[in-house]
């Protein structure tokens, strides 16, 4: 397993991996309308967002199955979002994904990091927090 910046060759997987995220909002929210015709291209806009040094994904035998991301904004970092392949999921994966993202908020010198995911969302929830990381 290995945590490696976003390059541009990640794009589709990104997208097909944000669907996933997206497909459980329409879960939790029982609105399939969620994310609308193509969920994935919203990975494009966060991208643009966050800048693509702010992007990993993690691989297992150079295949990316999840992704996670910083957003940065007067010395606070939140970690949005954390994202797991539907078949790799429950072996740790997303725990080290935040652990990671929280090693890079504290590297780009923030003060802060949070996690918030919605509170619907049991797969995550033990991700909830906010860290203090001032020196
Ligand atoms: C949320 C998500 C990233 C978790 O990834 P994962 O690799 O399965 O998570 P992990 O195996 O690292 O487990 C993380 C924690 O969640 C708990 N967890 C995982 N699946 C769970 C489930 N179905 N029910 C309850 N708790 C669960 C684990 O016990 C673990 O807790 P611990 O570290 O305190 O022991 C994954 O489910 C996902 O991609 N979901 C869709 C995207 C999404 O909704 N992301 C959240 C936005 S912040």
């Amino acid at each position: 397993m290995r945590i490696r910046n976003y390059t541009n060759s990640d794009l589709d997987v990104c997208r097909l991996l944000w669907t996933e995220m997206v497909q459980r909002h329409q879960d939790i929210y029982d609105d399939p309308s969620i994310g609308g015709d193509d969920p994935g291209l919203e990975f494009d806009q966060h991208l643009d967002t966050v800048g693509s040094n702010n992007v990993w994904v993690i691989e297992i035998e150079n295949a990316v199955v999840g992704l996670t991301a910083l957003i940065l904004k007067d010395q606070e970092a939140e970690i949005e979002p954390v994202i797991v392949s539907y078949k790799h999921r429950g072996k740790g994966i997303g725990r080290r994904l935040v652990e990671y993202a929280i090693g890079e908020a504290k590297r780009l010198n923030m003060f802060l990091v949070s996690v918030k995911p919605v509170a619907r969302n049991k797969e995550a929830i033990s991700f909830s927090m906010i860290v203090d990381l001032k020196p």
